[in-house]
């Protein structure tokens, strides 16, 4: 007998401002057209001002348990992946469980940047193959609008606010890559990189700093590093390109996305694509485009997933999942 994580429910969550890339023409030399042509980003969700990270994981997490038909309370454990908790501490995880009614379960976070989902998806997986959990809800959810350097036209038109969320459950499965669930996961991070894409600010600093990035950089290392850790958690599965079929990616670049799924041997008629209406919501972007994606009738019960995402660290790793 093989205990398998297995998605009950999936659901998200978007800010309600919608900010088209227009806006920025207002303040900064930035046009519509390239951000379009550079990003393939058309607009992106911004909280309110007194909304929080842990309000919008929330929202998620309460879509994901109704899509399950599962009570807040009997969930044994949750995970926030994100890089912007409203506090220093206590995590995000808390705050949402407090938010949803959870008292039995215990909570945390995970910190990986963009890369946070596949790493909270990877602890959720062994947390029930090792029977620690029954059921954990996974949720990725960040408010990057809050760290943006606002005269930086090189960031601060790529980023965006949303939450996504999981609800995973063990399930007994015959020990193949036919079982639905979790399938094998791939985890790498490199901390020679950390100045090519950092936050200058926190503890040591006592003020919560801005978002720098070297952009060409970070698109130099993920062109050569999602398809590799793609193909790694692939193969870990005794699986190709040719079994997939969806790729989710983190939704940085439209152009990230498309040479990725050319590297893998996939055609685009078979990535799911949400960065033109979300922009990048780092550890958010997964589950927003895994749930967008059922919503849109494209993920099916039974269709083989392969995610893959990079973000500061470096960090960056890859979950291969039958929904
Ligand atoms: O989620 C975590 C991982 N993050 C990523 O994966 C992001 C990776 N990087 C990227 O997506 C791309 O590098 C960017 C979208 C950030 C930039 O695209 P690029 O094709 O690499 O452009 P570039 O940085 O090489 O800049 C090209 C030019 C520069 O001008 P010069 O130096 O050639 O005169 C920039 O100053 O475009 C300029 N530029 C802009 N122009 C208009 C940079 N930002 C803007 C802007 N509007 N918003």
């Amino acid at each position: 007998m093989t205990i398998r994580a297995v998605v009950k429910g999936v659901g998200h969550y978007l800010p309600e401002r919608v900010v088209p890339n227009s806006e920025f023409e207002k303040t900064l030399d930035t046009s519509n057209e390239w951000i379009i042509s550079r990003s393939g980003i058309e607009r992106r969700h911004f909280a309110a001002e007194n909304e929080t990270t842990s309000e919008l994981a929330a929202h998620a997490a309460r879509a994901a348990l109704s899509a399950a038909g599962v009570e807040p309370n009997s969930v044994d454990a949750i995970i926030v992946a994100t890089s912007t908790a409203d506090n220093t501490f206590p995590s995000a995880a808390t705050m949402v469980q407090n938010l949803i009614g959870n008292t039995k379960g215990f909570a945390f976070d995970v910190q990986a940047v963009c890369a946070g989902f596949v790493f909270a998806l990877s602890n959720a997986n062994a947390l029930i193959v090792s029977g620690q959990a029954r059921s954990v809800l996974v949720i990725g959810a960040e408010t990057f609008s809050r760290i943006m350097d606002w005269t930086d036209r090189s960031t601060c038109v790529l980023f965006g606010d949303g939450a996504g969320a999981l609800l995973l459950a063990a399930e007994e499965g015959q020990g193949t890559n036919a079982d639905r669930g979790i399938l094998s996961t791939d985890l790498n991070s490199d901390g020679r990189y950390k100045d090519i894409l950092y936050v200058d600010g926190g503890v040591a600093t006592q003020n919560t700093g801005v978002l720098k990035m070297e952009g060409r950089e970070v698109f130099r290392h993920a062109v050569e590093k999602l398809a590799a850790t793609a193909h790694t958690a692939l193969s870990k599965a005794n699986l190709g390109a040719d079994d997939v079929d969806w790729v989710v990616p983190h939704q940085a670049n439209i152009r990230i996305i498309q040479s990725t799924a050319k590297k893998l041997g996939v055609g685009m008629d078979r990535v799911v694509v949400t960065v033109q209406d979300h922009g990048n919501t780092s550890a958010a972007s997964i589950p927003l485009a895994l749930s967008v994606g059922v919503e849109r009738g494209q993920i099916k019960p039974g269709d083989l997933i392969v995610t893959e995402a990079i973000g500061g660290g470096l960090a960056w790793g890859s979950v291969v999942l039958r929904w």
